[in-house]
């Protein structure tokens, strides 16, 4: 539980946001398949990224974390061992997901399981193409929930065409691993890009993964050839919650440094521009082929916005965080294809109407994949629920700041993506 108090001032300085958790979890997952030490600079020790950690030793990596290091030394890219008990994701969809894709061409079994909400979440999306590709994966029920097992295939899996229905990076890295150990090369067709750290990481350890057009095709490998570091650059969906803010309380200047601004990942940024934010990009730069930048935010008049599409899967988890900003603009704010949103962390499309509207009422309002928030209605003092869900969590965290105060029942689910975000806040 957590009492949040109105913020009666901007909010002013320079600060530090954790490590990015998609790219944390893809360092850690790569790093394994490798054969020499990598050291992970500014990994996110966040519970989701740690469920990682904990998977890949099982699966026979040597994981060290030393203070602030973490040093991952792997046995080869065909060196993973039969875990000798169930793997679990605790709340990560996408430790999950993407170690379906990795464990699916391995000779030996791997089961999973996870948390409630994990338990929920739909795993078919991903165990369709991985099934294509002649993987044997069998879930709890007809949906293929968790528990999940992987049984050792009957063959070499084969390189297929994928045209994905949705557009989801867990799924599109899931079959990129799975392609890694293929028969032959395997082509994927994106409905829309979504984030290609995967992609970009892989290149970076010596992978042949092309891209073109919404095409992206995969290359079986003999070998990944590590790098001695990657730096994970901070994570812009931490930083949007302190974006948003800042942009909503007058009087503020706030400098978040180094935020990874990977562009399948900035729609909040233009989005926010858009609706009149004052975002600006200073000293960027690119590391592993991930560009970061920092980022100076001034608070701003915001107006509302309409829009959808492509920019959906680039600032897919920022949406609670951009309902808020949306509450304070003037006029109308229209988010369509938004269905993705129901089977997240929790259903946030249902969760943000029914709590933020406790927050500032009959402002939040939802059709089937789209949402809707009328800006400047009224605040008042709340009693909100998080669902578990870190970034409701987070979300109401500062929307309540910027009205009249919020009361959070679970606050410890921010120790997902971003443990010290209540310390950071004070
Ligand atoms: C992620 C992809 C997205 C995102 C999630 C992290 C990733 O999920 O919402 O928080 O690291 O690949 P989907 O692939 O389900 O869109």
């Amino acid at each position: 539980m957590k009492k949040i108090l109105p913020m009666n001032h901007g909010l002013r300085g320079e600060i530090e946001i954790p490590g990015d958790k998609s790219i944390s979890h893809r360092a850690i997952m790569l790093s394994s398949l490798g054969s020499s030490t990598v050291e992970i600079e500014n990994f996110l020790s966040g519970a989701d990224c740690l469920s990682t950690v904990e998977c890949m030793k099982k699966l026979g990596a040597k994981i060290e974390m030393s203070g602030e290091k973490i040093f991952v030394t792997g046995n080869g890219l065909h060196g993973l061992k039969e875990p000798e008990n169930i793997l679990d994701a605790g709340n990560s969809g996408t430790t999950l997901r993407l170690l379906l894709g990795l464990t699916a061409p391995q000779n030996f079994l791997t089961t999973f399981t996870g948390d409630d909400s994990l338990r929920q979440r739909p795993m078919a999306r991903v165990i369709k193409p991985l099934s294509e590709m002649g993987a044997k994966i069998v879930g709890r029920n007809e949906n293929k929930n968790l528990p999940i097992t992987v049984l050792k295939p009957e063959k070499k899996l084969r390189g297929i065409t994928y045209k994905m229905p949705v557009a989801s990076a867990q799924v599109k890295s899931a079959i990129i691993l799975a392609g890694l150990f293929a028969d032959g090369e395997t082509e994927i067709i994106e409905s829309a890009p979504s984030r290609d750290h995967t992609e970009k990481m892989l290149t970076a350890f010596g992978a042949k993964i092309e891209k073109s057009g919404d095409a992206i095709k995969i290359f079986p490998a003999e070998n990944l050839t590590a790098p001695k570091k990657i730096i994970v650059p901070g994570d812009i969906s931490s930083a949007a919650y302190w974006i948003v803010l800042a942009s909503i309380l007058p009087d503020s200047e706030v400098t978040i440094k180094n935020v990874g601004v990977n562009q399948t990942r900035t729609g909040i940024i233009d989005i926010l521009r858009r609706m009149g934010a004052r975002i600006e990009f200073l000293n960027e730069k690119i590391s592993g082929g991930e560009s970061s930048a920092d980022l100076k935010i001034f608070s701003a008049k915001l107006r509302g916005v309409e829009f959808g599409g492509e920019f959906i899967p680039r600032l897919i988890d920022e949406i609670p965080a951009l309902a808020v900003a949306a509450a304070f603009a003037e006029g109308e704010t229209i988010i369509h294809d938004v269905g993705e949103l129901k089977v997240k962390e929790t259903d946030r499309l249902a969760a943000i109407v029914q709590e933020f509207n406790k927050i500032s009422a009959g402002s939040f309002e939802s059709t089937e994949d789209s949402l809707i928030i009328h800006g400047g209605e009224e605040k008042k003092f709340a009693d909100c629920k998080t669902f578990s869900d870190h970034r409701m969590a987070m979300s109401l965290a500062i929307f309540g700041a910027a009205a009249d105060g919020v009361k959070i029942d679970n606050s410890d689910c921010v120790k997902i993506s971003y443990p010290n975000f209540f310390e950071l806040f004070k």
